[in-house]
């Protein structure tokens, strides 16, 4: 059986610990898969990566205890025993191994004080690079494996300004080489290296900086499939499927307003306006698109400590119908933020995988239902994106690759 390695981007946090967990969990057959879409028909008649063949590894700013953080995040989401952590924990311990330290590279105030090493490392832009790629190869080689996905699921950072550099592969390496140390967050330091390195790379965040034209350039040329941007688990999952309803009925939607309230990590980073801007934009493109109007709409991101990972969205949707009669549609969304989003990295993990194996490069826009801001794909209806995964694999299934 082929190994298959995950590197975590963030993987001491929330979601990384939560993916680990899961994956090695399932492999024990000690819980179930629900949420995952590749474990139903007709993906799971594809050859897609076995838990099994998963191993994992990745960075982070920050230091901390793998066990420790899979074992508070058990006490917070029900469903999953404290027992169950105690369980796995010889391969929590094992796994740590492969965790290295990450680059907080330009990520702004919010992220750099999360860091334990100094934000300011003073590395060039293409030993920041190297030393990455540095890592990749480590955990390839040391743990025998046959290709490594690669995952972004770090903090959200602040919104990069696009400047044309972005748009052109050559342009941007000259900044590179010039150590034009603006051009670039962090994030973009990681797909960079994934890219060169042969690694698939999916952007689950809504930095846009992970994950711009140039390296999707970058990923064409060198035979890598990459997706993005920011995972789409929760308020912007049910608005993809409500809007286009409305838009059916011919109902006039006046005003969409989101009010979203979180106390994890990640709510605490998105309570820092420069990086709450980021997650803002990704949310805010879904309604135009689907409607061919832009109603008013705002999206507003609380930090509230005392919920930690359970997110709460309050909609309210004012709409017009017939004779100009005005009606309105409220919905409230609860999840546990990490428990949405992890079974999602694994199905986009096997997607990769299976990409890479078939030969394909650059974007994967078969994998749009997944995220916010699916970039190249302008279909945000979330019926229509499923449909474009289900004619994938059926072609996938007509046409293997090795
Ligand atoms: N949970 C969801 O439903 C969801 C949906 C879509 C997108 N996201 C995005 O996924 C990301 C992760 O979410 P989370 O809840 O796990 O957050 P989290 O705060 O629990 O974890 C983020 C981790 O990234 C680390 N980190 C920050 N900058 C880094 C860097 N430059 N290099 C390496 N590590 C770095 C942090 O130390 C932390 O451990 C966030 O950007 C979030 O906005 C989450």
């Amino acid at each position: 059986m082929k190994k298959i390695g995950v590197w975590l981007i963030g993987a001491l946090g929330s979601i990384s610990v939560t993916v680990i967990l899961g994956s090695l969990l399932l492999k024990k057959g000690m819980s179930h898969s629900t949420g995952m879409v590749t474990e139903t028909e007709p993906f799971k008649r594809l050859d897609l990566v076995p838990f099994e063949a998963m191993e994992f590894g990745g960075c982070d700013i920050r230091s901390g205890k793998l066990y420790e953080t899979a074992n508070q995040i058990a006490q917070k989401m029900a469903g999953i025993d404290t027992s169950l952590v105690r369980a796995v924990g010889a391969e929590l311990a094992q796994i740590e191994k492969n965790i290295h330290p990450g680059t907080s590279f330009n990520c702004g105030e919010a992220i750099g004080l999360l860091s334990a090493v100094s934000v300011e490392s003073g590395k060039s832009l293409r030993e920041e690079i190297d030393e990455v790629a540095c890592q990749l190869n480590t955990f390839r080689c040391s743990n025998g494996l046959d290709e490594v996905v690669v995952v972004n699921l770090a903090s959200t950072e602040p919104l990069l300004e696009l400047k044309d550099y972005h748009h052109d592969v050559k342009a941007l390496e000259h900044c590179i080489d010039n150590n034009s140390r603006d051009s670039l967050r962090a994030s973009a330091i990681y797909a960079y290296a994934a890219i060169l390195s042969n690694c698939p790379y999916i952007n689950f965040t809504p930095s846009n900086g992970a994950l711009f034209p140039a390296l999707v350039q970058l990923a064409q040329r060198n035979g890598v499939p990459v997706m993005g941007n920011d995972g789409k688990t929760g308020e912007t999952l049910v608005k993809s499927a409500l809007a286009p309803m409305f838009k059916s009925r011919n109902l006039e939607i006046l005003s969409w307003e989101g009010f979203n309230i979180l106390g994890n990590m990640d709510g605490q980073i998105l309570d820092c306006e420069e990086n709450r801007q980021s997650k803002i934009r990704t949310k805010d493109a879904v309604l135009g698109k689907i409607l061919g109007y832009t109603p008013h709409s705002q999206v507003h991101i609380n930090y509230v400590p005392s919920l930690g990972d359970r997110k709460t969205a309050w909609d309210f949707i004012h709409f017009q119908g017939f004779l100009g009669t005005k009606m309105s549609l409220q919905f409230v969304w609860e999840g546990y933020d990490s428990a949405l989003a992890a079974p999602l990295v694994l199905d986009l993990v096997r997607f990769a995988e299976l990409a890479h194996r078939r030969g394909e490069a650059g974007l994967m826009p078969h994998l749009a239902s997944y995220f916010k801001d699916p970039i190249g794909v302008d279909e945000q209806r979330l019926h229509e994106q499923f449909q474009m995964l289900i004619k994938y694999v059926e072609e996938a299934r007509k046409a293997p690759k090795a």
